[in-house]
This record gives structure tokens, sequence and C-alpha cells, in this order.
């Protein structure tokens, strides 16, 4: 897996300085602060979930998942106003905001092109999906933020929408160019609504549990900044009453001081919000895995799946 990394990564780099010029070099800012390329990777294990060759033109296609993922946080960051990102400087705050709009703007654009030149209609059809679900789903989770009592099922239809998808693109992207057959269609996308399900319940739980040198962010962001998070969900439904409003009153306190953060954290650890949280990321690994057995070879996507519990960053 660590070749077609460096070779996903040449393309990419190659996508964001072949358009000389900001728009491209606030892109390549953000990419460089260290991308898992997890998209194109879905991508091309799907190919050859299929028996597909991995060719350099399937490379190049890959990319367009991974410019969209950059698009998608170059915006992010200015909606959740995030001063950091993987360690560095937001670019955000490294070029403007109106510089970093646009080149999420023209990284969407690109990836979209790209797509286009795939001559398949349903490809374009299938990324442009995932697009309108980002954009939805972040809403979502604007609308749900400084609401404690949000609950499974609207936590699940935003992570769904914001991360999901554009796995579920990436994933069945790949069977759609290749004409693959409609059971494997569903396989690739069960496998992948539920990857990028514990991909972002990982992404969650590490908020709350992980060193904050290695995540290349502070933890207990999303808290800080009002989202409400499955280990908190959780949390919250396992203590008392009191225990439970004492929890609200912290998560929503404006310019929460270390005490406070601290105090949440112990109430997080109280009602067992991070095991919980582990456990469902088991349970949907388990389905992933489950729909990965309806594809003619699924260990090479089975490698990237396991892969997602280990994660530090
Ligand atoms: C990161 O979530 C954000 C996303 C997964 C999706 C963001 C989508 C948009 C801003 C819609 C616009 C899309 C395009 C293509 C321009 P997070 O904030 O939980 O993760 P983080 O901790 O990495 O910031
Ligand atoms: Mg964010």
């Amino acid at each position: 897996m660590a070749s077609l990394r460096l070779r996903v990564r040449a393309a990419m780099e190659a996508s964001l300085t072949e358009n000389e010029g900001l728009l491209g070099e606030i892109g390549l800012y953000n990419f460089q602060g260290g991308g898992k390329l997890l998209r194109p990777l879905v991508f091309l294990l799907a190919l050859k979930s299929l028996g597909h060759e991995i060719t350099e033109e399937r490379v190049k296609e890959s990319v367009i998942f991974e410019l969209v993922h950059v698009a998608s946080l170059l915006h992010d960051d200015i909606v959740d106003l995030s001063d950091t990102r993987r360690g560095r400087k937001a670019a955000h705050l490294a070029f403007g905001v109106p510089e970093t709009v646009l080149s999420g703007d023209f990284l969407a654009g690109t990836a979209g092109r790209l797509a286009v030149g795939s001559g398949s209609l349903a490809f374009v059809g299938c990324l442009q999906e995932a697009l309108l679900e980002l954009a939805q789903g972040e809403l979502q989770e604007l609308k749900a933020r400084w609401e404690t009592d949000l609950d499974e099922p609207g936590y699940f239809d935003i992570v769904r929408r914001k991360t999901a998808s554009l796995f579920v693109a990436a994933a069945l992207g790949a069977g759609i160019l290749v004409k693959a057959p409609g059971s494997s269609l569903s396989s690739l996308e069960g496998l992948a609504v539920n990857y990028g399900l514990v991909f972002q319940i990982m992404d969650d739980i590490l908020d709350y549990s992980a060193d904050p040198d290695k995540l290349g962010k502070p933890v207990l962001q999303d808290i800080t900044e009002g989202r409400v998070t499955l280990p908190y969900i959780l949390a919250r439904k396992n203590l008392s009453p009191k225990d439970a409003f004492n929890m609200d009153s912290l998560a929503i306190k404006e310019g929460k001081t270390q005490d406070d953060l601290d105090e949440l954290l112990a109430y997080v650890a109280k009602g067992n919000g991070v095991a919980l949280a582990r456990e469902e990321v088991k349970r949907i690994q388990a389905l992933a895995f489950l729909a990965l057995k309806g594809l003619p070879n699924g260990e090479p996507l089975s490698i990237l799946v396991k892969g997602a519990l280990d994660r530090t960053s």
C-alpha cells in the first residue's frame, strides 16, 4: 500500500502544481500537512477488489476524491473557525479567508473536470451526489451545534453525509467506471458507508482521548466548538439526570477554562463514553467486513478497514 500511496501523492502534487498560482498553492499547503490519501486508496483498492489493474490513468482519477476532500477541509476550517490543521496554521490564517474559499472552489472544480474526463456521466453524477451531501452534512452539523441532546440517529445522519458520502463516491465510482454488476456496487456501498462511519467515529474518539502532539490539533476541540459527538452522546445516556445536566452546562458554557474541560472529560469518562464509542466502532467495522465478502477480492480493502482502528491521528 505504501508504493500505491506514493503514486497517488505524486499525482495529487502534479495536479495541484500544474495549475500554477495561489489557488493550487493553498491546496498544496493543506495537502502537504499530511493527508492520508484514504479516499483515493478506497477508489483504487475497490478497482483491485473487482479484479482490475491500477493503471496510471486510474491513479490520476483517484486524485478526484482527494481534491474534493482537501476542498472540503479548506472550507471546513473556516466554517469551524479552526486555527490549526495537522499541526500547522489553518490555510485561512496563512493565506486569508477569501483566498481559501476560492481555492476550495477551484479544487472542487478541478475534481469535476477530471471526472468529466472519464467520459462516464454516471461517474460524474456519483461525485456530484457526494458534493451535495458534504455541504448538507456540514450545514446539518452546524445547526446541531450546542445541542447537547443530539441523539445517535441525528449524529449518524450527519456523519453519513459529511464523511461517509465521499468514501461512498470513491468506492461506487470505481464500480461504475468498470461497469461492475449491481451486487458488487451494493457491496462497495456497504463497505464504504461503514468504513466512513468508522473513520469519523475514530476521529471523534481521538478528540477525547488522543495525545494532542500526535493528533496535530488540540484535543476536546469538538465540544469546545459546540460539536456533540458519539463519546459525549453515549456517556450522557449513561449518566444520572443530575450528572447529565452538569455535563451539558459545561458543554454549552462559552469560554471554557481548562478546569471546565477537565470536569467535562471526567463526566465523559464516568459515563464510559470513549469505551462505548469504541464498541460501536467495532460493531460498524464488522459490517464493513461483511460487505467485503460480496466482492471478488476483498482482501486489499480489508487491510484498509483494519487500519482504521489503529489510528493515532
Ligand atoms: C471535517 O469534519 C469536515 C468534513 C468531513 C466535511 C466538510 C464539508 C464542507 C465544508 C462542505 C463543502 C464541500 C466542498 C467540497 C467545498 P470535522 O470538522 O469534524 O473534522 P476536523 O476535526 O478534521 O476539522
Ligand atoms: Mg473541522
